[in-house]
């Protein structure tokens, strides 16, 4: 790979110890249900695959895919699915796992998509979110670590598709 100067931000010890504490908090707070979890893809797969395998309770998955940023650090506001969920979600109880948090237009647009199936309840899941966003109108209910304004990689997060499969979280 090209030697781009990467600048280690989270460690994967730190990662993993936080992962871990929020699972303790979804498998309180999901006892005796079966919770869904659905990931964003392509940045989730990773935190996805690490969290729930800390989830203690039966569980059930499945993966929604979005438009992508492209190539650039700058979202274009523009949100379309790229791959829709194969899951009924009428009733169930549904956990939205994703990598971050930045302008929340993703997540809006994952909400409300969702919630046209008519869910019996929607939480959030995100493992990162930068501080100085616009406020939104959803709250984050298991949330890993709260970032300064800076466009990460690693850890499942790409800059033109690179760097998913870096163990920490670095700054570009
Ligand atoms: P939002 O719609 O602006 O909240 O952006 C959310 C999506 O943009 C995330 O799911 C990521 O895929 C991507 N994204 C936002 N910030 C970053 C970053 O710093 N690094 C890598 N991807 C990012
Ligand atoms: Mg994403």
């Amino acid at each position: 790979m090209e030697k781009t100067k990467l600048h280690i931000y989270i460690k994967p010890t730190q990662i993993s110890r936080r992962i871990k504490q929020l699972a303790n908090k979804i498998n309180k707070d999901y006892e005796n249900k079966v919770p869904i979890f659905i990931g964003v893809l392509n940045g989730a797969f990773i935190f996805m695959s690490d969290l729930i395998r800390e989830i203690k309770v039966n569980c059930e998955i499945d993966f929604l895919k979005l438009s992508s940023y492209g190539d650039s650090k700058i979202s274009s506001g523009q949100v379309k699915t790229l791959k829709e969920l194969n899951c009924d979600l009428k009733g169930r109880d549904v956990i939205i796992v994703e990598d971050i948090i930045d302008s929340g237009l993703s997540m809006d647009f994952i909400i409300k998509t969702i919630k046209k199936q008519k869910p019996s309840s929607v939480k959030i899941a995100s493992l990162l979110i930068k501080k100085d966003v616009p406020k939104f109108n959803f709250k984050i209910d298991y949330l890993g670590f709260e970032i300064e304004n800076k466009f990460v990689v690693g850890y499942g997060l790409d800059f033109a598709q690179k760097y998913r499969n870096l163990k920490g979280i670095y700054v570009l």
